[in-house]
């Protein structure tokens, strides 16, 4: 693809660079030549870097840089352009100049993006006559690194352009987030903005001084103190953006008076050697003092929580996308929306109606949803039904044999009339969070009240079971730690009690929580060379998604000690002398062979023989031995006056394959 890049600055430098790696030929254009001095500097030193720590290879770093080409030409640099990306400063006369000679000189068929940080994409094609091409294509800095993009279309972007510059987004190694709703700030800045809002209130109030908050912020865990990393930023661009918030959100934007003080003196922060604290060493100079606790990070999430609720509510971005962009975007470990999970509607409307009091700004009083009681059912939502371009939420398309129902983080397919599969769906090697819990335990009561379905085979999307639990999941004490333990046992115990036959096809990784969900199946098959094992207590916890009782009464005391005490991985074959997998199938034919393993049983065994041998062996192994054997007579007799027990009989009898109704 042939990409141009506008601006060669700060970011178009590092965008030029990631398109570039992705082997596009680009031309990075600036009308200043140093400018492009300086960008060409910066990527020759960056790929330089990657050589030295054996990242590319040193013929790689010369064809990653035969591939950009530096020009001042505007005309000829966009003209022929498959995509542009328009980097220059955040000035919404100058883009739309840009646009508007884009519009005229490039191909029909180019998509034109702007990286604009706030700017609504409606402003900047204000007099274009082709709207349905532009869209925002907002990077991170550095570019070339932070792994985020959010994609934004406008009211006239077409879907075929909106997607089509997401899977660019993803053809360059980035994690696109699809915004939906032109909107000021997109994502990440808008939930940013309240932020930079309180922060600034705090010290107009006096409440507490940058560096009592910073020092708190670092305590919490955060690289960098608020105050330090807006004079990072520069203060002129904080100040640049509350003004263009003042004007599309609200005019309390236009509070922050010591903040615009500082602006009008002439300290920007870091780019001026002064801000909120001098930077004349090149390193922020923080006076040393004891963090204070006036202000909690639990403030900070209330405020985050609230304008990613308005989001939703708006219909810019959905839950699952806020909470990614927040993550990649910051650099944190969860965000606000697996933190509102963890907390009650009441909790974050009082502490919002607090805020909002006490600082007096309407921006911090809690969003309708919050106020009508529906926090949690906002935090679920899952599409913005029957809107242009939404998808609906499940899927079935008469047509096919197969039926699907998708959640956010599984996808559930009747294969056919008696098997269900669940293929785990997540980032990162299908890693278990919250939200797939919920799906999971939802898509495993889908499946009980489908009476059809005899067999229910499990495994992953891709090429892996599940590399475990994610860890960076915001737990906030450890009584919640002990409910999402209790959480996970109770979900996993759901697959031994369902009274159909569960298989689990293991490959790639089942680690830790995703093997115990293994482990809670009645069969698994893997393949040799899968990589199982329970590292809890290598990283200071237990196997407490039920592996620390389960796998002992799977395999005894010694082997279960073995593998926790260890936090050992064993592989398929292994797993099979342990006597945890049943059989092998080849890595290539795993898939094939687990639903043909599914669909043997389903046609050849009686669902509800099954059902009820499944239940004795499970129960019969927690009762006195006499007691076990009554509980298998009295089912035995259940079974008896069954049609599928003279089904079976007479089909053996008759040399044929039996047909069972599940009568
Ligand atoms: N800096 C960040 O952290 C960041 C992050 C995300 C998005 N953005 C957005 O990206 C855009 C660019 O920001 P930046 O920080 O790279 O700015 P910058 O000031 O570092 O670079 C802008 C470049 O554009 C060039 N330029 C100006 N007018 C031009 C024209 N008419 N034709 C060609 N080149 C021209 C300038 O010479 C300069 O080199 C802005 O919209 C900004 O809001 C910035």
């Amino acid at each position: 693809m042939r990409v141009t890049v506008i601006g060669s600055g700060e970011m178009g430098r590092g965008i030029a660079l990631v398109f570039a790696q992705y082997g596009n030929d680009v031309i990075l254009e600036d009308s200043i030549p140093a400018a492009l001095e300086r960008g060409s500097k910066y990527i020759k030193e960056n790929l330089e870097k990657m050589v030295e720590k054996s990242i590319i290879k040193q013929e790689e770093k010369e064809k990653i840089l035969g591939k950009i080409a530096y020009s001042s030409n505007f005309e000829d640099s966009a003209k022929s352009a498959d995509l542009v990306v328009e980097a220059v400063p955040e000035v919404v006369e100058l883009k739309q100049e840009i646009f508007s000679k884009l519009d005229k000189i490039c191909k029909p068929d180019s998509i034109l993006a702007t990286n604009t940080s706030n700017i609504k994409i409606s402003e900047i094609t204000k007099n274009l006559s082709r709207k349905e091409r532009v869209l925002g294509m907002h990077f991170f800095n550095p570019a070339n690194r932070m792994k985020l993009v959010e994609i934004i279309r406008s009211e006239a972007t077409s879907d075929a352009n909106f997607e089509k510059a997401v899977k660019i987004g993803e053809s360059i190694g980035k994690v696109p987030v699809r915004v939906l709703k032109d909107s000021p700030g997109f994502i990440v800045n808008r939930i940013n903005a309240p932020d930079m809002l309180f922060f600034c209130s705090v010290i107009d109030k006096g409440i507490e001084k940058p560096e009592e908050l910073d020092s708190y912020a670092k305590g919490q865990g955060l690289p960098m103190g608020p105050y330090e990393l807006m004079d990072f930023v520069g203060l002129d661009t904080v100040v640049h953006s509350l003004d263009y918030y003042a004007v599309t959100i609200s005019p309390e934007y236009n509070k922050c008076t010591s903040l615009r003080t500082l602006v009008k003196e002439g300290k920007l922060g870091k780019k001026s050697g002064k801000g909120f604290y001098d930077w004349s060493s090149g390193k922020a100079s923080i006076p040393k003092t004891e963090p204070s606790e006036k202000v909690t990070i639990m403030d900070i999430f209330a405020i985050e929580i609230n304008e990613a609720v308005k989001l939703i509510e708006e219909e810019v971005a959905l839950p699952d996308e806020i909470e990614n962009a927040v993550k990649l975007g910051l650099n944190r470990p969860f965000g606000p929306i697996s933190v509102a999970k963890s907390m009650t509607n009441a909790e974050v409307k009082k502490m919002l109606e607090k805020l909002s009091e006490s600082y007096n700004i309407e921006v911090f009083k809690p969003a309708a949803s919050i106020v009508n009681g529906k926090l949690k059912e906002v935090l679920s939502t899952k599409a913005f039904a029957l809107k242009e371009g939404a998808k609906p939420i499940a899927r079935t398309d008469e047509k096919k044999e197969k039926i699907e129902t998708s959640y956010s983080t599984l996808i559930v397919e009747k294969r056919d009339k008696h098997v269900a599969r669940i293929l785990l769906n997540r980032p990162r090697h299908n890693l278990i969070n919250s939200d797939l819990l919920n799906d999971l335990e939802n898509a495993i009561k889908e499946v009980w009240s489908d009476n059809e379905i005899r067999v229910l085979l499990i495994t992953g999307k891709g090429e892996t079971f599940s590399a475990g639990a994610e860890l960076s999941q915001f737990i906030p004490g450890a009584f919640d730690f002990v409910e999402y333990s209790r959480k996970g046992e109770r979900i996993f115990k759901l697959l031994q009690e369902i009274p159909k036959v569960v298989i689990a096809e293991i490959k790639g990784y089942a680690l830790g929580g995703g093997f115990e969900m293994s482990l809670s199946a009645d069969i698994r098959v893997s393949t040799p060379d899968a990589q199982m094992g329970l590292p809890e207590v290598t990283l200071g916890l237990i196997p407490a998604w039920s592996g620390s009782q389960r796998l002992a009464r799977l395999i005894g005391n010694s082997r279960a000690q073995y593998m926790i005490l260890t936090g050992k991985r064993i592989t398929g074959e292994e797993a099979k002398n342990f006597g945890i997998v049943s059989e092998i199938f080849p890595k290539e034919s795993i898939d094939e062979g687990a639903l043909e393993m599914a669909e043997t049983i389903s046609m050849s065994t009686s669902p509800i023989a099954a059902s009820l041998a499944k239940r004795l062996i499970n129960r019969g192994a927690d009762v006195a031995y006499d007691s076990g054997l009554e509980m298998e007579a009295m089912a035995a007799g259940i079974l008896y006056g069954t049609e599928d027990m003279k089904e079976g009989i007479s089909a053996l009898l008759q040399k044929r394959k039996p047909s069972y109704q599940g009568k």
